[in-house]
């Protein structure tokens, strides 16, 4: 077994306040002195600020106020005051370490000792200080190093106190309390892991444009660009942002031009003391192409128009300089598409030394490797690094994933040097190929934590900003990426269930049993949805004929819905508004496409079977489509409409990569319900094939016709234990069956049954009673179905049955072939071997089946990789009976994560699989690319993202029946492995492979 690294769990779900990864500072009870009470018998500490502080700490600080009174019911007074003024009581005292005089007085008077912030960005501190100033018994005192340290100190103490950061944006209620205390050791916080956190709003029509255009406009939006995003949005976005303690924003850049569209959009922010950037292709602090379209002179090209474009970027950087921004380098062209092919290097260069040259004319007299700057290396920009473009060394480098979650490279040993550092640009929800994904969640939080914790590793901690789209649907994960962010040391691979608990907790007020059950429901929810995302399912992904993958994934699909509807049922209704939004939409919603097109291949299928069940499946489509912009609707007339449109985007018969521009129904074939099939009332389908008999049909046998009777196989240890027929209606007249079989060991449940056009199909099991009572070897049987029906022959269908008892070697440990594979989840093993202090680890909740391992810790054995053979293990002892035809070859598929070569061109990934003593067999399993560009297998409906899978064959030889070992070896880190395949010949085709073989 894959031993777990035991980790400190920090996340303490304190009966008194419940809040995220956070030191816990907050009762409500009136305790012991030790605490300082904020609101207690109906009176309300006051609050005092100095007003020479910051005017985003000001506004913080009312927030806090009303934050007290969302809890309380009683509003505390604030209000500025000075070191003289203040002479008596017992207040909070808020204020930033050097900008407030009232602060400084009080480390003076006290020598309160503020060394553990003092100069720490956006650190902070709290705690209880006898005789702050003269007269003055004693305070709360909440000191920020700088302004967000202050703000983030605030927010600190409001989520604690019970108000979410999605209050607003997810009407997660208050719980209300009418005492509140903190505690006089008070709560406190270094800098964050990351310096810059942020979102970035992308691609935001139809849902949030349309949305924010209802709701923060009286119809017209900007005079510019028709932008709906003013002020009164972006004040709500700021908050969040702040409460959530990221501080960095790309803002909605689609239809809009953040500088213009409202004059107080950028004011506001530095105001709120949000960092502004722009996205990796507008430079200077400009929205481009839309403030070039309108403002711009002349082409955007760099090579013909270059002064030109200057001065758009002057302008751009004069109307920053005011205020707090980290500057977007480089360019790219018109549109988001790469310089034209003549450009080259050197051009970018030149228009890199330019940007340079503008923030010295412009910060005149400013050290220009003081100004914050990052060049975004975004596809074919990091191919230009690769070919030996550089930038000055104090410019941030911000690498990128491959918009699929999947970073395509990290700094490497040397590039960790850098005085700029590095940062990380990543996609919960992209435009783009092999497919949009930009409807719902599918992204893994055990997925973030495994590529950003590289990220971490390897220092590129200077800047995450992560493409939230509409923002809406992926308010827990952006709310981890940032948590994450902020203080990484908090969390690892084993407590990530535990942030979503805790976070399910602050939302829904749960009892830790029912948190742990919603984030069961989470990890459920997104780990199908990553499997595929919804925009690149079809009704046939999931085998419909194979490894009953369809019937599961409906199985657990609907579970999982059941789970979500009983705790949504259960809530309180002043809880359900949040519950809905954040998990019971995502998870129904989810449902409701997989169904739906499960529900259309089933229909397609059994038309070509001749089945009248066909039409059952077709109304079930009909309705599940409908039941689909049901729940669309649902979602928009919550709370009188506060979130309608957010909800529009199209997700349903995407043809290519973009979204098309309307929901289509998948295509549904119906019978005529009252015209018999050819060959009769009765349909025989046994389990495995697309066939059906009686009658001809082009999946029966090679020619179609004059086929032989159907049979079925059964091994003694299949997963499934059994195989099934199904005895379908070819028509409305009602028959009664039987099903009997010559063989004294085989069972038939049922064997008999009526079917009739209200109850069209009856599936039949057989099984073996007692393997012990057929031999080793195979053991045929025929099963007879037998239809009566009136007026009408009586009909009859046999199907082969066969028997194969196989024989485990006594005192075997492991995994056993059923059905010609042994398939086995990679955390299972056998024996798990550590080499150097480096250890396969598991990542619990990782990946589309159960989980993933992975070399830990990734900068063990001193960074270096090992030869193949050499390094950690994972040990599976299996058992074979068969080899592919009897050849000795077997095949292993080790079905991996599909990470990027992100440690250099000189480490790609690599792993060794090795069977016994065959020579182990080393995979370079990511194909080289040229600099920029992603490896072919990557793209494509049957690529590795759209699969969410790198299945990496290797064949073996020389393999007698019997008992082995099979061998994963460690060559470098960051490969993460789910599930290993070996084929003995009886693979068959499905989406995620074979189910676990039976373990003895
Ligand atoms: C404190 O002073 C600042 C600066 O003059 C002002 O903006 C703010 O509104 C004042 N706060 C209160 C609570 O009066």
């Amino acid at each position: 077994m894959i031993i777990r690294r035991t980790f400190a769990v920090y996340v303490a779900v304190a009966a008194s306040a419940v809040a995220i990864g956070q030191d816990s500072c907050v009762a409500f009870q009136s305790s012991s002195s030790s605490a300082f009470p904020v609101v207690t018998r109906g009176k309300a500490t006051p609050i005092f600020l100095s007003k020479d502080d910051w005017p985003g700490v000001q506004r913080a600080a009312n927030d806090f106020a009303l934050d007290i009174q969302r809890v309380t019911g009683v509003k505390p007074a604030i209000s500025n005051t000075t070191a003289s003024t203040l002479k008596s009581g017992t207040p909070i005292i808020i204020g930033t370490l050097g900008k407030s005089s009232l602060i400084d007085a009080i480390v003076n008077n006290t020598k309160l000792d503020v060394t553990g912030v003092q100069g720490q960005w956006e650190a902070f501190t709290a705690k209880l200080v006898n005789n702050p100033l003269p007269g003055v018994s004693r305070a709360y005192v909440i000191v920020g190093a700088d302004k967000r340290g202050t703000i983030f100190g605030l927010y600190d103490h409001s989520e604690q106190f019970g108000v979410s950061p999605w209050y607003w944006w997810a009407d997660v209620p208050t719980t209300r309390h009418s005492e509140l205390f903190v505690s006089n050791s008070g709560c406190s916080h270094g800098s964050p892991t990351v310096k810059y956190r942020g979102i970035f709003i992308n691609d935001e029509q139809p849902a949030l444009q349309s949305w924010a255009a209802e709701k923060f406009t009286n119809g017209t939006g900007s005079p510019w660009t028709g932008s709906p995003f003013n002020n009164l949005f972006y004040a709500k976005l700021f908050e969040l942002i702040l409460r959530l303690k990221g501080n960095y924003l790309w803002p909605a850049m689609w239809g809009s031009a953040f500088g213009i569209d409202d004059p107080f959009n950028q004011p506001l922010a530095d105001l709120f003391g949000v960092v502004m950037g722009t996205s990796h292709q507008e430079p200077m602090m400009r929205s481009t192409p839309n403030e070039f379209n309108l403002f711009g002179v002349g082409k955007y090209d760099y090579t013909t128009n270059a002064e030109n474009i200057q001065k758009y970027w002057i302008n751009g950087t004069e109307r920053a300089k005011p205020y707090e921004s980290l500057y977007t380098l480089g360019m790219r062209g018109a549109g988001d598409i790469p310089l034209s092919e003549e450009t080259n290097i050197q051009l970018l260069q030149q228009i890199v030394d330019d940007q340079r040259k503008i923030f010295a004319e412009v910060y005149n007299g400013t050290d220009v490797t003081t100004i914050p700057q990052l060049w975004a290396l975004y596809k074919e920009v990091e191919g230009y690094y690769d070919d030996g473009m550089r930038v000055p060394e104090d410019v941030i480098l911000l690498w990128a994933d491959d918009n699929w979650g999947n970073v395509r490279r990290f700094p490497t040993d040397s590039e960790r040097t850098r005085s700029g550092g590095a940062g990380v640009y990543y996609h919960f929800d992209y435009v783009g190929d092999p497919r949009n994904y930009k409807w719902i969640t599918t992204t893994q939080l055990s997925k973030v934590y495994e590529q950003m914790s590289i990220a971490v590793d390897r220092n590129a901690t200077k800047v995450w900003i992560v493409n939230v789209g509409d923002l809406k649907p992926y308010e827990r994960e952006t709310e981890f990426f940032l948590s994450y962010g902020w203080n990484a040391t908090r969390w690892n691979a084993n407590n990530i269930d535990s942030f979503v608990a805790s976070w399910a907790q602050r939302e829904f007020s749960l009892s830790p049993s029912k948190a742990a059950t919603v984030a069961q429901i989470a990890g459920n929810l997104t780990r199908f949805n990553a499997r595929r995302k919804p925009e690149l399912l079809t009704p046939t992904t999931y085998s419909l004929t194979d490894y009953r993958e369809a019937d599961n994934i409906q199985a657990e699909w609907n579970r999982l819905s059941q789970a979500s509807t009983s705790l949504y049922n259960s809530l309180p209704s002043n809880v359900k508004p949040a519950f809905f939004q954040l998990i019971h939409h995502p998870v129904v919603a989810s449902a409701t496409v997989n169904n739906m097109l499960i529900a259309a291949g089933i229909n397609n299928l059994r038309a070509s079977q001749a089945r009248i069940s066909t039409n059952n499946f077709a109304d079930q489509v009909v309705s599940l489509f409908s039941q689909d912009f049901d729940l669309e609707t649902q979602y928009h007339t919550l709370l009188d409409g506060k979130w309608n449109h957010i909800m529009d985007q199209t997700h349903l018969g995407y043809g290519y990569w973009q979204q098309p521009m309307a929901n289509t129904m998948p295509a549904i074939n119906r019978l005529p319900p009252k015209k018999q099939a050819l060959p009769g009332v009765m349909r025989i389908v046994p389990e495995g094939t697309k066939a059906a008999w009686p009658g001809d049909n082009v999946n029966q046998c090679a020619q179609g016709y004059n086929c032989p009777p159907p049979s079925v196989a059964l091994d003694s240890h299949s997963p499934f234990g059994n195989r099934f027929i199904d005895v379908g209606a070819g028509g409305p007249v009602p028959f009664t069956f039987t099903a009997t079989s010559n063989a004294s060991w085989l069972q038939l449940t049922p064997s008999s049954g009526s079917i009739s056009p209200s109850s069209p199909e009856q599936r039949v099991f057989a099984s073996v009673k007692d393997w012990s009572a057929v031999g080793a070897g195979n053991s045929s049987a025929v099963i007879t179905f037998k239809a009566v029906a009136k007026n009408q022959p009586t009909m009859t269908v046999t199907v082969g049955f066969t028997a194969t008892r196989n024989n485990v070697p006594s005192g075997f440990k492991g995994f056993v072939e059923g059905d010609g594979v042994v398939s086995i989840e990679a955390a299972h093993t056998s024996r798990n071997i550590s080499v150097s202090g480096v250890t396969w680890t598991e990542i619990p909740n990782y990946g589309r089946t159960l989980s993933g391992v992975t070399p830990w810790p990734r900068l063990g054995n001193n960074g270096a990789n090992f030869t193949a053979g050499s390094g950690p293990s994972l040990e599976y002892d299996f058992v074979n009976f068969n080899t592919i035809q009897g050849s000795g070859n077997v095949t292993v598929t080790t079905f991996v994560s599909p990470s990027l070569n992100a440690n250099g061109a000189d480490r790609p990934l690599a792993f060794a699989v090795q069977i016994d003593s065959l020579p182990p067999q080393t995979s370079y399993f990511i194909p080289s690319a040229a600099p920029g560009q992603l490896p072919s297998a990557w793209s494509g409906l049957d690529g590795f993202v759209a699969n969410s899978i790198v299945s990496v064959v290797t064949p073996f030889q020389g393999l007698q029946p019997g008992a082995h070992t099979l061998k994963i070896w460690m060559i470098e880190p960051a490969v993460v492995i789910q599930k290993v395949v070996i084929n003995t010949g009886g693979i068959r085709a499905s989406y995620l492979g074979p189910p676990e073989s039976v373990r003895v």
